[in-house]
């Protein structure tokens, strides 16, 4: 964090806290870049909770306003909950896409299945915020075909 001009790389950064702090830390990688984010908060940027939805977004109750608003951007299936039936939203949506072969029709082997397994989940607390998970999606397909339609 001194004032020379000329920016550091990652490796010329992170070995040297490592060194410094790996005494100290127990999480590593997670960290090393909370403490050289902390010292260098102006290099930081803080994406909004729809760039790494996570099952704690939802779980207990919807708490990614954003995502709310513009559907999601990346999923993120932490807690197993791609491979286990605790979070059923979750699974459904890496199901369709491992159903899904490529060239396929996107709304008919994608969308509309991906979307009636959806709905089966909402007796959850993220089946109950279901539209979010293919809002994106949806809107992309749409941008596609609508493209095509044109003549690309
Ligand atoms: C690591 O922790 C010890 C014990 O709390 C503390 O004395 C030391 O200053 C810490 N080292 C760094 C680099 O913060
Ligand atoms: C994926 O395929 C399996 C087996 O055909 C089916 O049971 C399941 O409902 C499909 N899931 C989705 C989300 O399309």
């Amino acid at each position: 964090n001194d004032m020379t001009p000329v920016r550091l790389q990652w490796g010329e950064i992170l070995m040297p806290l490592l060194k410094k702090y790996k005494l100290n830390i127990t999480w590593g990688d997670q960290d090393l870049l909370n403490i050289m984010f902390f010292h260098n908060p102006e290099s930081l940027y803080v994406f909004p909770c729809q760039w790494n939805y996570r099952p704690d977004h939802c779980i207990y109750g919807s708490n990614c306003r954003e995502a709310e608003e513009e559907g999601i951007f990346i999923l993120h299936g932490n807690r197993g909950v791609y491979h286990d039936d605790k979070q059923p939203t979750f699974r459904a949506v890496y199901e369709a896409i491992r159903n899904y072969s490529f060239g396929d029709d996107l709304v008919h082997s994608l969308l509309q299945p991906l979307e009636l397994e959806l709905e089966k989940t909402m007796h959850t607390y993220c089946g109950r915020v279901y539209k979010v998970f293919i809002k994106q999606l949806t809107k992309s397909v749409r941008d596609l075909y609508s493209r095509r339609s044109k003549g690309r």
